[in-house]
């Protein structure tokens, strides 16, 4: 395949960015869009030319560490992560156009990386459970109903890539706190800080600069792991109760 690239390079989060364009070619559409990326890269270090910035870590779909806006959408034309997009989702001889994940929230490290550490103070915020030490209980003592178990397990599958809040005109992050909310509030382990849970990652994410969800969708059409838009209903109704001190 022949491509040309128009990749958002930026030398550091304060430095004026630009789209730049590139030519590649001799590219297999069996390869993944980083192992795309990475041959530009090493075309580019041949020439002496600075590498294009970007994140990835699994390369499997399970980390969250990769993202990209490709072609305006988070993480392209298919419904999975950036790593697990592959080059025939392409045409050939197509142009497209490759940029970091914008929101106040994400700033811009350099080139294609964003500082998503406000999701991890979300998560410090709140999502944890407290277990009294010693032995690990009898699984068979905390019961859970299949439904719980399986809505938990559900919303466990959010990897915190980041692409809702990309997707969102409101740079959003309440797909993700949602699901985090979700999987907790779903099991006994998660009962006891339900409750001061969600008041705290939701402080925590107002604080980072996220904006409001306004019900638009395009975080849960965006999500490559299919988090419902009904996370967010379960998070605003766990908001509500814990301010009436109904749990
Ligand atoms: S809810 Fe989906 S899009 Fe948002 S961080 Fe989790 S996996 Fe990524
Ligand atoms: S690199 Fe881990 S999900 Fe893409």
């Amino acid at each position: 395949m022949k491509l040309t690239l128009k990749i958002w390079r930026q030398d550091g989060p304060r430095a004026r960015g630009e789209l730049k364009t590139y030519a590649v070619d001799d590219i297999s559409e069996d390869m993944s869009f980083l192992e795309m990326l990475d041959v530009l890269n090493e075309r580019l270090n041949a020439k002496g030319e600075e590498p294009i910035a970007f994140d990835s870590d699994c390369r499997e779909g399970i980390c969250g560490m990769c993202g990209l806006m490709i072609s305006g959408e988070a993480h392209g034309p298919e419904k999975t992560t950036t790593c697990q997009l592959h080059m025939r989702s392409f045409r050939d001889g197509e142009t497209i156009t490759v940029e970091p994940w914008r929101a106040d929230a994400f700033p811009i490290i350099r080139d294609l990386v964003v500082d998503r550490s406000a999701f991890d103070r979300i998560i410090q915020a709140g999502g944890f459970i407290s277990v009294n030490t010693g032995a690990a209980p009898e699984a068979n003592a905390a019961p859970v109903p299949k439904p719980h178990a399986d809505r938990a397990f559900m919303a466990a599958e959010c990897i915190g890539c980041g692409a809702c809040v990309a997707a969102c005109p409101n740079a959003s992050g309440m797909l993700f706190m949602g699901a985090k909310v979700t999987h907790l509030g779903e099991l006994p382990q998660g009962q006891p800080e339900r409750a001061k849970r969600v008041q705290a990652m939701v402080a925590t994410h107002d604080g980072a600069g996220f904006g409001g969800c306004t019900n638009i969708g395009e975080c849960s059409h965006a999500c490559p792991k299919g988090i419902p838009l009904d996370v967010i209903s379960q998070l605003n109704s766990d908001l509500r109760k814990s301010a009436s001190g109904r749990f």
